[in-house]
């Protein structure tokens, strides 16, 4: 259950002074090391999946095992679709379980970003899910060497970053002051002034990307200035990869004995950021603050009238297809019943990711043509209702 809406999760952060670990997960070991660390320090957690590992995994699949680990988490967790490079891979995160959404328009001209974050926008709340924004370029990539990829970093403005809120409705914004992903050498220097200026002009849960790396002193002045969200990967790489390093040291052959430990490894990681970071302790009081994640069921019984069994099927199949395609909407199933007598021959039973999807999903174009021209017509005898779960 502790799935929780992301937005009261970062309010608290942010009104209470603490940051809040968004890992970015490349593994069931990653997974197990991050929930590890979140239980044994009672801290809330954000289960981050960026698009640009998807080569390394099947984001499908790990999005199953990331939602199982939510689910039976006893601290509060999100999950959110890190540098997601397109509209469409928001629809897709939503539908497989994110509960929070980044598409980084960071590298577009400012016009286009607001374009391309406020389409995203829409489309999200319209399924209850909040958004992050990305204003400034942070360059480099996770888990490489920074000077592999010397993109020029372009800080944010005060000004800008308020325009960039305003025309996009985001609920974060990701802010660039210095950090770079990756791997540097020595400590970047950070703009703590600029950062102060664009927390006191917002007043609303900054990101910062690009958390490797930084002096303990440099963490705490990014939290007193309004940061609520710290991105983390290219050190828990490291760990892993130093926990292998040792098993292959140590003689390790196989897969499993090369692999041993790694979880370990990334637990301790995520331990020492949650602890320095101030969210180690406080998922009780998060908890408290938060609206837990719903979803919702649409589930419809019915007889159809004037078409045949076969008909009614193929209508059933192009219905999975057209809606299951809608933003919002998780799972979709169609069912004949196993008894010949049954009262009702059919039903439908459709996953929404939120009771904010219900209204949309209603009066989405294909939903409307859908029913009103392949299903009521024929499924006039039919009962339904929506309820929550989760
Ligand atoms: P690091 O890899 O530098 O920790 O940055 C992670 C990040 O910003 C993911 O979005």
């Amino acid at each position: 259950m502790p799935l929780v809406n992301m937005k009261d999760m970062l309010a608290h952060a942010h009104r209470t002074g603490y940051a809040v670990g968004a890992y970015d997960l490349v593994s069931l070991h990653f997974l197990e090391g991050i929930m590890e660390a979140a239980e044994c320090d009672r801290a809330p957690v954000i289960l981050s999946l960026a698009e640009s590992h998807f080569r390394h995994f099947d984001f499908t699949l790990a999005m199953a095992a990331t939602v199982a680990a939510a689910r039976r988490a006893s601290v509060p967790v999100a999950i959110h679709l890190d540098h997601g490079e397109s509209l469409q891979s928001a629809i897709d995160a939503i539908r497989l379980g994110c509960n929070g959404v980044m598409v980084d328009g960071s590298h577009l001209p400012f016009a286009e970003n607001v374009a391309c974050t406020r389409e995203v926008v829409e489309m999200a709340h319209g399924c209850g899910v909040p958004v992050e924004g990305e204003l400034g370029y942070v360059p480099g990539v996770e888990g490489e060497d920074a000077k592999l990829h010397p993109g020029e970093l372009s800080m944010t403005t005060p000004e800008e970053a308020a325009a960039f809120v305003a025309q996009t409705g985001v609920d974060f914004l990701a802010v660039s002051i210095g950090t770079v992903h990756g791997r540097m050498q020595g400590t970047p220097r950070l703009d703590i002034e600029r950062l102060a200026a664009i927390n006191a002009r917002l007043d609303m849960p900054l990101v910062i990307h690009g958390g490797t790396g930084l002096a303990d002193e440099q963490y705490r002045a990014l939290i007193a200035n309004g940061v609520a969200k710290i991105n983390y990967f290219t050190a828990l790489s490291d760990a892993a990869a130093e926990a292998i390093r040792r098993n292959a040291a140590q003689g390790a052959k196989g897969y499993t004995g090369l692999t041993e430990g790694v979880h370990v490894a990334v637990e301790a990681e995520c331990r020492r950021m949650n602890a320095l970071w101030g969210s180690a302790g406080k998922a009780d009081a998060c908890l408290a603050a938060c609206r837990p994640w719903r979803e919702v069921e649409h589930l419809i019984i019915y007889n159809v009238a004037g078409i045949d069994e076969a008909e009614a099927l193929e209508r059933a199949e192009e219905g999975r297809r057209v809606l299951g395609a809608i933003p919002g909407v998780r799972r979709i199933e169609h069912g004949v019943a196993l008894r010949p007598d049954a009262r009702y021959r059919f039903a439908w039973l459709i996953r929404f990711a939120a009771p904010e999807v219900v209204g949309n999903y209603r009066t989405h174009p294909d939903h409307v043509r859908f029913a009103d021209e392949k299903f009521r017509p024929v499924a006039a005898d039919r009962i339904s209702i929506d309820y929550e779960v989760g």
